[in-house]
């Protein structure tokens, strides 16, 4: 059947999807850390791909960058091919100076920037979260291998290259972290009644400037990708 954005056939994808920003991290998930994966997408090339981890079916897939980008791709695996759980892998920008470059990110909610929800005519603000079990299995895996996590609040934020410093305002409000995505993943997962889940690795500092170095963020990649493989193992 597949969609104007996703060729896969019913079946093809499994009920579980890491989601990478970027199609060719997808492919590298693939082709790395997977077991005899499969490419289910192309169109577009937002790579999609099913394999298994530890003998269990995981897909992967590439959801570009923003809420608009990543509302289109995780509506249709829900509501089209049948996902369940949703697990965002990503970097974000620190916004606490406690926040350290490395250090794993577990939104267990995601603020924003962004008019996503205006689609759904609430009467208020809604408070976008992750999936509590999917969480609480993310946090188990950090802690069982000492990886060094926080779980808290993150800025899914609509502009990167942003006029004014609004990220201090938000910061004030304990925002740990800045990303695109996880508002909109987390609002599609509520609707529908499926799970969601954004871990990052901090790759930059808004207050330091600093960057990661590539050993680093490979390093932290590696963690994150753990933490997110066991975490959709038991699921
Ligand atoms: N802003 C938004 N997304 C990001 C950032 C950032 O500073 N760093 C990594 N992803």
């Amino acid at each position: 059947m597949g969609t104007p954005h996703n060729s896969a056939a019913m079946g093809d994808i499994a009920k579980t999807v890491l989601l990478p920003g970027d199609p060719l991290r997808a492919k590298f998930i693939a082709e790395h850390f997977l077991e005899a994966p499969k490419q289910f997408n192309a169109v577009r090339n937002m790579f999609g791909y099913t394999g298994t981890y530890k003998g269990k079916e995981v897909s992967v897939m590439g959801t570009g960058m923003g809420c608009a980008s990543i509302g289109i791709y995780s509506y249709e695996l829900i509501h089209f091919f049948g996902v369940e759980n949703l697990i965002r892998i990503g970097s974000c920008g620190a916004t606490q100076e406690n926040v350290r470059l490395g250090d794993i990110i577990m939104a267990a909610g995601a603020s924003t920037d962004s008019n996503y929800a205006h689609q759904y005519n609430l009467p208020g603000s809604f408070s976008a979260v992750a999936s509590y079990p999917l969480l609480r299995r993310a946090v188990e895996t950090a802690e069982k291998y000492g990886y060094p996590y926080q779980v808290g609040n993150v800025l899914s934020s609509d502009v990167f290259y942003n006029e004014t410093e609004e990220w201090k305002i938000w910061a004030k409000m304990g925002i740990l972290a800045v990303e695109m995505e996880s508002f909109a993943l987390y609002c599609n997962a509520a609707r529908a009644g499926v799970n969601a889940l954004g871990i990052f690795t901090v790759s930059d500092s808004l207050i330091s400037h600093e960057e990661m170095s590539a050993k680093e963020r490979e390093q932290g990649f590696t963690n994150m990708m753990t933490v997110a493989l066991e975490a959709s193992l038991e699921l």
